[in-house]
């Protein structure tokens, strides 16, 4: 959680204010962290999740064993959990398994329980 809320610092989130910061740890024990990065073309925005999975599996590492999450309003401490949204919880997903930890203010999720019969091929 704390490498989520240094992630958080660099969100580029000028167009809606909400700051998002995502630290995941992979199997083979390393970390990679993500913030959110918006984009004038409004559809083009990233979330912190996405950006932090994407940066560890174009490094060559796939399996996500937990992952830190934290939200809130620009400016604002996070407080209240910030919940991975469904096309974060999809990503995951694909690079986890049930048992993945989602890491969030309050406490501890499974992805499976956050994606319950999620969509595979
Ligand atoms: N956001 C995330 O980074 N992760 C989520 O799971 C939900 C939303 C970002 C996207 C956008 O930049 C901002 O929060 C407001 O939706």
């Amino acid at each position: 959680m704390k490498a989520a809320q240094e992630a958080r610092k660099n969100a580029y989130c000028c167009y809606s204010h909400f700051a998002v910061g995502a630290a995941l740890l992979t199997e083979d024990g390393a970390v990679f962290t993500g913030c959110n990065v918006e984009n004038a073309a409004y559809g083009e925005c990233i979330c912190a999740e996405r950006t932090a999975i994407v940066k560890a599996v174009s490094e060559g590492h796939r399996g996500i064993s937990a992952i830190a999450i934290c939200g809130a309003p620009e400016g604002e401490e996070p407080d209240a959990p910030c919940y991975p949204c469904g096309a974060c919880r999809q990503v995951l997903a694909e690079f986890g398994d049930a048992d993945t930890k989602v890491i969030l203010t309050d406490g501890v999720r499974r992805l499976g329980d956050l994606l319950p019969e999620s969509f595979s091929l």
